[in-house]
């Protein structure tokens, strides 16, 4: 049977204000998730995805925790609108930004950044619980007054002597992170997860590789694509046509090495579904109707999914000369 990917009336039962400018939504839902997952919700017919700070092994009721983006359209309206009651359509819990089977005894250690704490925290909060992993921790924000779920950590720190070592970084006082203090916490070997703004995220990857951490021991929830969503910066012209069907209409558009089919969707005018761009949450999934393409990542298909057809538009290129794509209604 293929995974469900629809969405699903949710309920909201409680809102808890955590700073000036985030907010807890808590959902009533029996979904089953894993720590670090995130669920993809609609809004007035635009997509947003917000990740779990609860987690399954602790806590009884999921929570999603989102930060108001000055300007933001679907933050926004969730801060000025929402009650308790009110309810939202959300798709099933998804992504991969999870523990790792085999990480055994392995360090974890996360480095958070702003909202970016929301999935760290629901990540630290099931190593401590579910495994005897020592976990460290550094949170960056702008000033202790936006310091998300800081209370929160220091009683998981001092429940648990030894097992969490904790380091809340604040820009008012401290700067910005450095690349020492991202040392500070990385040790030897250990399982590395990083979620935050871009900038913050940069810094901390390029320190770890420079450090000599393995690319595949570090694992990034991207908020917002790496790359936005301009068109691949490497994409040449090449051989072909790429096809886009979107709702109701046809477009086509010369095909460009490089280039996804959801970046030639927007090329050809459209303004095509997606969320994580990462492949993880099957928002932009449409199905192949001619030729082939290939993804790059698949972490929200299976197997008799991608049989029929479907494929996720941020992440398949174009493997056959023309290539027609159409997206369900
Ligand atoms: C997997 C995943 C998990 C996530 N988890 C969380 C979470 O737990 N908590 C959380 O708070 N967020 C999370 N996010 C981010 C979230 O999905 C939204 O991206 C975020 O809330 C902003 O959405 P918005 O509609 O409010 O803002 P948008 O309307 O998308 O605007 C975002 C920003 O871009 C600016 N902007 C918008 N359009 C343009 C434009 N055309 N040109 C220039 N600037 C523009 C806006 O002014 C604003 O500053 C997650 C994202 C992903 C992919
Ligand atoms: S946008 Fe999430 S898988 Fe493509």
């Amino acid at each position: 049977m293929s995974r469900d990917h629809g969405f699903h009336p949710v309920r909201i039962t409680r809102i808890v204000d955590e700073t000036p400018d985030v907010r807890t939504f808590t959902l009533d839902t029996e979904f089953p998730y894993r720590a670090g997952q995130f669920m993809t919700f609609r809004v007035r017919g635009t997509l947003r995805s917000y990740s779990m700070s609860s987690c399954p092994d602790t806590d009884g009721e999921l929570r999603v925790t989102v930060k108001r983006v000055p300007g933001g359209l679907v933050s926004g309206w969730m801060h000025e609108q929402l009650r308790p009651g009110d309810v939202l359509e959300a798709t099933r819990p998804s992504g991969s930004f999870c523990l790792r089977e085999d990480a055994g005894g392995r360090p974890l250690v996360a480095y958070a950044g702003g909202s970016g704490i929301t999935p760290v925290f629901s990540l630290v909060k099931s190593a401590l619980a579910t495994t005897g992993r020592p976990v460290r921790l550094l949170t960056a924000h702008r000033s202790a007054a936006d310091a998300i779920f800081s209370g929160e950590l220091d009683a998981l720190a001092a429940g648990r002597p030894g097992r969490l070592r904790l380091h809340h970084h604040l820009d008012d006082r401290d700067g910005l992170v450095d690349a020492a203090s991202v040392l500070e916490l990385a040790g030897g070997p250990a399982d590395f997860y990083l979620c935050g703004p871009e900038p913050f995220m940069a810094l901390v990857e390029e320190t770890l590789s420079a450090h000599g951490v393995a690319e595949e021991r570090i694992f990034v929830e991207r908020f917002t694509p790496s790359n936005g969503t301009a068109p691949a910066p490497a994409a040449r012209p090449a051989e072909g046509t790429v096809t886009v069907v979107l709702r109701g209409q046809r477009r086509s558009v010369p095909q460009r090495s490089g280039e996804t089919l959801l970046q030639s969707a927007r090329r050809a005018g459209f303004t095509p579904p997606f969320s994580c761009e990462s492949g993880d949450c099957a928002t932009c999934m449409a199905r192949l109707t001619a030729g082939e393409a290939k993804m790059r990542v698949n972490n929200a298909l299976d197997a008799d999914e991608v049989a029929e057809g479907h494929v996720l538009t941020c992440q398949a290129e174009p493997s056959t000369t023309d290539v027609t794509v159409e997206y369900e209604d």
